[in-house]
This record gives structure tokens, C-alpha cells and sequence, in this order.
């Protein structure tokens, strides 16, 4: 791989001990993946909070980076961690474990990272077309690439973090202008009736184009949040990092791709595929975290109506989005519902909580909840994941 000189430097360790295993590990990864350089990136987005998932292997990285003086050169946010501070309560958690994610969330903060704790930074820091990324967190990837238009590929927790110490990563992958268009076609034969048909049809087109890009064709257009959920199953179902729009880049260069057709039977296998008959005792809306159209959603569904006693629901959103919009939380909490932040339903312990089953409008957090935190999952749309929480 080409290096200009001060790459060089970095990677003989004359420029510090961080940077030098910052270059060494982005250098192996390059070779790995045929880069022929690496390429300045905006910002990097870093996954691995949740000392859940993290664990302690986490902290012991972040410590020994800390204690070298690695700190990120650009923009880096950070994904959802464990529990906000209402969760910490209601969870119960052993104290030890408490310490450990917020020595983890510290750290991050100590090598320089923004505390975002979301999986949708891009409401708040919203890169721009055409700008090189270095992103973990699969949904705010593939977000990035095909919403955005930004250049990112699906970067892991560590390659994330050190991309942000070296302001670099390697130019392989979606950051190659060439390998960004579409080699598959998926025609939806129905339309969506809600989000739900949506992005169950998403998870399915990532199961089928596993790391390829897929070009939909949907028969409606779609609002922001619909893409975003759409786009989080899509690389739930598969490796999926990037999708096109048929409407956006037009039907003629599609004639020689692999077509799909997807009915709303095969939606509806999915649904019944992730999902569970139980009943809901936990209701989760935000996987990923909602945006300002969702709230805003959520809070005209729920106007006039009241959290069933027995039945718990929670709105996940970023801290930054529920700051700048106090009057549509309190509408939302009005009816008991909580609007939680730096964490989801997915990277806490849900378990704690004694509940069994829980629902949700996403395929995401339906495929990841029962291994991660052995509960069974209804999946159901907004609109009736609102209704199981509320009386009429
Ligand atoms: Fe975000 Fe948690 Fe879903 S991190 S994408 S809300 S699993």
C-alpha cells in the first residue's frame, strides 16, 4: 500500500505509540482488503459501548490507548451504551456492573470521542455527500451510504476507533466510487401497507444480496425514518451496507442485474419468522434510535391515551434529539410511556426487568433480542405496538 512520508513516520512510531498501532492495524487491514491507500475520513463512528456487549475486554483496550495518549484527530461519535440514568434505576443493576460501563463510556471520552450515545448521529452531526467516513453500527452505515451519500464501509468496533486516532482509513471497499452501484434488483409486488411490511422486506433483501448492493423498486415513495428502519433490517438480515433507489438512478442500467420479486407473502413469513405469539409485557419503539418524524408520530398516536397498568413503553431516541424537542417528550410521557436515551432495548438488560416478551416495529431489534437477551419478540407496526401498550 502507497504511504505518503508522515504515514510512514506514523507507522515507525515516530509520531507517538498510538498512532504508531493505529497505522500498523489500518495498514493490515488495508493490505488485507487490497487497498492501494489510505483516504482522509470526516468523522468516525464508534460501536462497542454497551459494556453488555463490550465487555471487559473493551476496557482493558481503551485503558491501555488512554495511557499511551491515543486521542481520535477527527470528529467521533459513539453509539448507545447500557442504560440512561432513569435505566440505571430500573434495571437494578449490581453495582460493579454500573462502574464498568461508565469507566467504559470514560474512556471513550478520555481518547476524545463525543458522548453521542445514539445510533442515528447523523440527526445531529450530519456528514455530506461525497465525504469519507470510518463507521461501525451497521444501520448508521448504511444510512450514511444510501441516504446520505456519504462513503463508508461497515467498519468494526476497533478499525472504527482507530480510524479515528489516525484521521484515516483505508480507501477499499465503498470508498471506491466504482464499487457503489447495484448488482442486484428487488421489486416489491405490493405496497408496503406500513413500516413494518417495509422492513421486513428490508431484512429479507439482506438475507437474499448478503454484502452485495441492492436497487429497489418500491411501489411508493418512502420518508425519511421508513428508510432508515429499512436500511437497519436490511443489514440485520445480511452484510449489507449500502442500497440505491430504482427512482434515483433510473430504470436503465438495471437490464442485465439478477431480479427479485418480493410479495407480501414472503413479508409476512419473515414477520411470522422473528416473531412469537406471547404476550407483550415490554413495548420498544426505537431500533434505531427515532428521529424528530417519529417522535412526533408517536406522540399524535398516543395524545389522549394511557399506558396500560402492567405494560411498559419505551421510546428510544439520542439525547440530542430528546433536548430539542422537550414539548413533544413530555407529550409522549404524558401518556406514561418513558423517552430513554443513550441506550435501546437491545445493548441493556432488558432481562432484568422479568419480562418475557417483548414488541417491536423492528426487524433489528427482534432478530438480535432473543439471543442477546432471551426474551421472545412480537413484531407489530408503530401503530399497533401503540395500541398493545395503551387502552383505547
Ligand atoms: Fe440502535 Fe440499539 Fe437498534 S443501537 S440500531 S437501537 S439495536
Amino acid at each position: 500500500m502507497y504511504l505518503t512520508r508522515e504515514e510512514e513516520r506514523a507507522l515507525d512510531g515516530e509520531l507517538g505509540p498510538a498512532l504508531e498501532l493505529a497505522m500498523k492495524v489500518l495498514v493490515k487491514l488495508g493490505d488485507l482488503f487490497g487497498a492501494e491507500k489510505l483516504v482522509p475520513i470526516s468523522s468516525a463512528h464508534v460501536s462497542g459501548i454497551s459494556y453488555k456487549t463490550a465487555g471487559d475486554v473493551a476496557i482493558e483496550f481503551l485503558r491501555d490507548l488512554a495511557q499511551v495518549g491515543a486521542r481520535a484527530s477527527v470528529l467521533a461519535t459513539t453509539n448507545p451504551c447500557g442504560f440512561d440514568e432513569r435505566l440505571k434505576g430500573l434495571l437494578d443493576l449490581p453495582a460493579e456492573v454500573i462502574e464498568a460501563q461508565e469507566e467504559l463510556v470514560g474512556l471513550y471520552s478520555k481518547l476524545g470521542l463525543r458522548r453521542t450515545l445514539t445510533c442515528v448521529p447523523y440527526y445531529q452531526l450530519r456528514p455530506k455527500p461525497g465525504q469519507h467516513l470510518a463507521w461501525a453500527e451497521s444501520s448508521a452505515v448504511i444510512y450514511a451510504n444510501s441516504v446520505i451519500g456519504a462513503y463508508t464501509n461497515r467498519e468494526g468496533a476497533p478499525s472504527a476507533l482507530l480510524a479515528a486516532i489516525a484521521g484515516k482509513t483505508p480507501d477499499h471497499g465503498l470508498h471506491r466510487p466504482e464499487n457503489r452501484g447495484p448488482s442486484m434488483v428487488f421489486k416489491l409486488d405490493f405496497k408496503p401497507r406500513d413500516e413494518l411490511e417495509l422492513w421486513a422486506s428490508g431484512f429479507l433483501i439482506g438475507q437474499v444480496a448478503k454484502d452485495r448492493i441492492p436497487c429497489l423498486l418500491v411501489p411508493r415513495g418512502l420518508s425519511d425514518w421508513e428508510l432508515k428502519g429499512l436500511g437497519a433490517a436490511m443489514a440485520s438480515g445480511g452484510m449489507t451496507a449500502m442500497f440505491t433507489l430504482a427512482s434515483e438512478i433510473g430504470h436503465e442500467g438495471l437490464g442485465g442485474l439478477e431480479k427479485v420479486s418480493i410479495g407480501r407473502e414472503d413479508v409476512r413469513d419473515v414477520v411470522d419468522k422473528l416473531s412469537s405469539q406471547g404476550e407483550p409485557e415490554l413495548i420498544f419503539i426505537g431500533c434505531p434510535h427515532c428521529s424528530t418524524e417519529e417522535l412526533e408520530l408517536i406522540a399524535t398516536l398516543l395524545r389522549g391515551r394511557r399506558v396500560r397498568p402492567g405494560k411498559q413503553l419505551w421510546i428510544c431516541t439520542s439525547r440530542y434529539l430528546r433536548a430539542s424537542h422537550p414539548g413533544l417528550t413530555s407529550a409522549i410521557e404524558a401518556s406514561g410511556a418513558l423517552v430513554l436515551v443513550d441506550t435501546c432495548v437491545v445493548v441493556s438488560w432488558v432481562e432484568r426487568l422479568g419480562v418475557d416478551v417483548v414488541a417491536t416495529n423492528s426487524p433489528k431489534a427482534a432478530y438480535y433480542l432473543p439471543g442477546l437477551s432471551g426474551v421472545e419478540v412480537q413484531l407489530a407496526s408503530l401503530r399497533e405496538c401503540i395500541n398493545m401498550a395503551c387502552a383505547s
